[in-house]
């Protein structure tokens, strides 16, 4: 049977991967992190010294990009080219040019259907899907769709909390601008038909993972 496929999208800073790895978890799920593969592009063009603004340069790398990630829950790892790239795609060079990769069409469309693919192949009961396209173009017939926002002081707080040595500031700044980037691609700030919004301003991480279980188990 094919897995219940829930789509979780919302800006960065809103506790999307996090909160999306530990409901697969408790529900013995997969769980698909999206953004992960576009940054792990990003990092292949880095590798290669690739002109991240030049979307030809960009296209070109997609014939041979040869990247794996891990769906199960307990063995979350991205690599690019058999090399575990896991950590690598969190640096902070690679999240500044990745919006440059991700707004290509040729490269979303490439993805897409690699994510479609990856969904299609999940051999457990349910899949948490998460980015910033899942509810509206990757997968809007999912069961469940959820919109997981919080306001942008709860988004900027959290995120300074887990980078060490940047300032709060600069932090903010960087949160802001890869999101209005990211806005004019995709629009994540706003629940489409259909969408819940799960608003996480007020909620710790435990009760916002179990305000997206119970959504499942009402879906199921
Ligand atoms: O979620 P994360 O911050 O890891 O995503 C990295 C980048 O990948 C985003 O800033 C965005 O440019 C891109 N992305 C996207 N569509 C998705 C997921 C991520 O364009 N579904």
């Amino acid at each position: 049977a094919s897995p219940l496929v829930v789509a979780i999208d919302g800006p960065a800073g809103s506790g999307k991967s996090s909160v999306s790895r530990a409901t697969a978890t408790s529900l013995g799920f997969d769980y698909l992190d999206t953004g992960a593969a576009y940054r792990a592009l990003a990092f292949a063009c880095l590798a290669r010294s690739i002109d991240t603004s030049s979307p030809d340069a960009v296209i070109a790398q997609l014939v041979d990009f040869d990247y794996e990630i891990g769906i199960d829950p307990a063995d979350y790892f991205v690599s690019v080219g058999g090399e575990d790239v896991t950590d690598a795609i969190r640096e902070p060079r690679v999240t500044a040019v990745v919006s440059a990769v991700a707004r290509v069409p040729e490269v979303r469309a490439y993805l897409v259907a690699l994510f479609r693919q990856i969904i299609a192949a999940s051999a457990k009961s349910g899949i948490i899907v998460e980015g910033r396209d899942i509810t509206t173009v990757v997968a809007p017939d999912a069961k469940l769709r959820i919109l997981l926002t919080a306001s942008e002081e709860a988004r900027m707080g959290r995120r300074s909390a887990e980078i060490s040595g940047e300032s709060a500031e600069t932090t903010a700044k960087q949160l802001a601008s890869r999101d209005a980037a990211d806005s004019r691609v995709v629009d994540f700030m706003n629940a489409a038909d259909g969408v819940i919004t799960v608003d996480s301003t007020d909620l710790d991480f435990d009760q916002t993972v179990a305000a997206v279980v119970d959504l499942v188990r009402v879906a199921e």
